[in-house]
Formats: structure tokens, sequence, C-alpha cells
């Protein structure tokens, strides 16, 4: 097992000689990257003893590997930046490889761990906290600090972990232990359904797919296969689940029918038109020509997928549905929970703000066992949750 350690610029840089430590009494063969900051807390020399390797700090100037950063991202089981600095984080989610540990992140296709730690202040930033969002979307698991007395006299969250806990999450990764969802199937339905009523104009609604490809990417990094069934959304869903665009209700419905077979658990998180014009006409209606058309548009209902998928279930497969709703979210979970056939029903606020296209949700789980209520929290946390619900409502493989 060999696990590329990447130092970042934080006080907390002499703590990776223990993390470095605990990866080695784990059995795992280290070898460590440190930006140029990180060398203004603890020397390359450190971490060399250490190891007995050579310390990786600069991208130029190696007359024997002329490319290092291939070299050691190709070369590892797993890549740890443990301390991340917010502005190493950020740079991860921008893609900037301008070091050499930044250029071999991008490079990593193993899986990749990341330990923030900074100012509770510099923590709590939009900036960072969206950075961490879209990194924990890509896949890489992001752990959360401690909170606790920081070294600048802060008191809050943005302490490194303890380095035994920084090795476990390390060590999980690798070993599966956070993969409950291996060898599994998870369908998820996304974004809105677009109905049409000519050649130009459609009935449709905000969704953005947000919460999709955050399960996606929760699904993906809990192990599972994934098949996002999306409606046209400009969000990127992440690269390694399966996507299949969809246009109106009816192909979401086909198409997610054609998926369920061998799933284990299907997310139903599209916001599917309920109703769609009776008749698509095939020309564009003008005005004037057609106004009586235009004002007369007969809206016919849509099917419902979430029940139909409900009612074709298979044994044991676990099936979760979405409840958008501006007032009484318990009341419509505990009902739509029971209508649809879920086995979970994920109520969250939409309007004013919230919901559709927004990075954060206020949400409630509903499931046979009661009602979770669930803080504002970014998405990809929430989606986290979802999946962690869903990991225990499935039957064990045999
Ligand atoms: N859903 C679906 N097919 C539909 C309508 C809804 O699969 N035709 C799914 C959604 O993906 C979501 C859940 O059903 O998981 C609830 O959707 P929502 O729009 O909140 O509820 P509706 O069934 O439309 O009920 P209402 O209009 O009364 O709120």
């Amino acid at each position: 097992m060999r696990i590329l350690l990447g130092v970042t610029g934080c006080i907390a840089a002499y703590k990776s000689c223990e993390v470095l430590r605990e990866l080695q009494r784990a059995g795992a063969e280290v070898q460590v990257v440190m930006t140029a900051s990180a060398a203004e807390f603890v020397g390359p020399q450190t971490f060399a003893a250490l190891t007995g390797q050579p310390v990786g700090t600069a991208l130029f100037g190696d007359a024997v590997d002329p490319i290092p950063h291939i070299r050691l991202a190709e070369s590892c089981d797993a890549l740890l930046i443990a301390p991340c600095t917010a502005n190493v984080l950020a740079k991860l989610a921008c893609g900037i490889a301008d070091d050499l540990l930044t250029s071999t992140a991008l490079a990593c296709t193993a899986p990749v761990v990341v330990a923030p730690a900074m100012n509770v202040h510099m923590y709590e930033n939009a900036a960072t906290q969206g950075n961490i969002a879209v990194l924990k979307r890509r896949g890489i698991h992001v752990l959360d600090p401690d909170s606790g007395y920081l070294a600048c006299g802060d008191v809050g969250p943005g302490k490194l972990p303890a380095p035994h806990d920084i090795a476990a999450a390390v060590l999980a990764v690798l070993d599966g232990g956070a993969r409950p969802l291996a060898g599994r199937k998870v369908v998820i339905t996304s974004g809105p359904t677009v109905e049409p009523i000519d050649a130009v104009r459609f009935v449709s609604n905000h969704s953005s797919g947000k919460m999709g490809a955050a399960l996606a990417a929760a699904s993906l990094t809990a192990g599972a296969q994934v098949t996002v069934v999306s409606g046209p959304v400009s969000t990127a869903y992440p690269q390694e689940a399966r996507v299949v665009v969809v246009g109106t209700a009816e192909e979401m419905l086909r198409a997610a029918v054609g998926e369920a077979d061998d799933a284990d658990a299907i997310i139903c998180a599209a916001a599917v038109a309920d109703y769609r014009p009776a008749e698509a006409r095939e020309g564009k209606l003008k005005k004037g020509a057609d106004d009586a058309a235009l004002e007369a548009v007969r809206m016919v209902r849509n099917p419902d997928i979430l029940r139909t998928l409900a009612e074709q279930r298979r044994r044991g497969q676990v099936i979760v549905g979405f409840a958008a709703e501006t007032s009484d979210l318990a009341d419509a979970a505990q009902r739509k929970l029971a209508s649809k056939g879920a086995d979970m029903i994920v109520a969250n606020e939409v309007g004013g703000g919230r919901g559709f296209g927004a990075d954060e949700s206020r949400a409630l789980i509903a499931t046979s066992g009661g009602i979770e209520e669930m803080s504002l929290m970014p998405k990809a946390e929430l989606a986290e949750r979802i999946v962690d619900r869903i990991c225990a409502l499935l039957p064990e493989t045999s």
C-alpha cells in the first residue's frame, strides 16, 4: 500500500509527521510531497528521514525524473493532503496545477483524501465551503476538521483531526470500509422534464440537477455504480456516473424503468412536470393566427415515475423520493411516503431562494421509522446523509 502524503503550509504541518507514522504503523509505504509554504513550517529533511525517501518539493530541476508529478501520481494507491490549507483547497477545486503537489493531485486517478486545517473564519468562509462542496461532488474525500482552540487564538472548527483518525480515514477508503455500496447499482432521476407545446415552446420548471449530481457523487464515493437519468441541465454530473439525457416525463419513465431492473436503490430526485400539453404541435404556433390554440393549451397528467417504479420494485430494492414543498414538510413527506409506496421521502423547502438551483438545502427525511429533521446544509452533505440512510435500509448482500 503506497500512500503519497501532501503537506501544505499551515501550522499543523508538524502533525503530518505523526500522520505519516500512523500510516507506516499500518503497513503503508509513504512518500511526501511538500509545498514551498509547508517547508516554512517543517523542513523536508524531517520527512526524508522519516520515510527514507527523497521529498518532492519542485516541479522542475530533478535531473533523474523530468516529469515527477506524473510518476508520483501514478505510483500511489491514495493521495492524502494533510493538512490542506484554504489556498490549496481552492486550487484543487479550480484545477490549478502550479506546483508539484497540485500538479500531482490533478494527475492522480487514485482516491484522494483531504484534511483541511485553518482558521475558523477561513474555514467557514463561503468560498472555502463552496470549494469543499465542489471537491466532494467530484468524489474527493474531504474530512471534517475538529473543533477547538486554534493556533491563532480563535475557537471553532479548523483543527486538523487527530493523526490516528486521519490515517483511519485513508485506510477505510483504501480497504473499502468506507464503500458500503461497492457492488451495488444506484439509479437517480434528476433535473426537470421538458414538455413541448410546439416546435419552440415548452412547459418545464427551475430544477437545476444539483441535488441529483450531489447524490451521484455521494453514491460513487460509497462505491456504487451510478446511472443518472436526467432532464436537460447545465450542472455537470460526476464523470464516473453514466448519464442518460431525456426530455419529457414519458422518456424519463422509459429510461428509468429500463435501468431499474438490476438497481439496488432508486432515487427519484427529478422535478417531473406533473402535466404536459395534450399534443405537441409540429411547427411553431404563430401569434395571431394560432391565438386560439395558444390560449387553450390542453394539459394532461404525466405518469408518476416514482410510483410506477415503486409498484414494479424488485425485492430488497430501496426506493427514495423527494417532496419539494413550500410549507408543511412533515405532513407532505408522510403523505407521499404512503401514496408513492417509497421507503424514504426527503422533503425540502422550495421557494424564497431555497431549493431549486441553491447549493444548500434544509430537509427532513421520512421513513416508516419516523421523521428526522436536518439543519440547513450543503446539498453535498445532505446527499451523504441520504446515502447513509439508504445503506442502512439495503438488505445484506449474500
Ligand atoms: N415524481 C415522479 N413523477 C411524477 C411526479 C413526481 O417521479 N410525475 C416524483 C419526484 O421525482 C419526487 C416525488 O415524486 O421524488 C414527489 O414529487 P413532487 O413534485 O413533490 O410531488 P407530486 O407527486 O407532484 O405531488 P404534489 O403535486 O401534490 O406536490
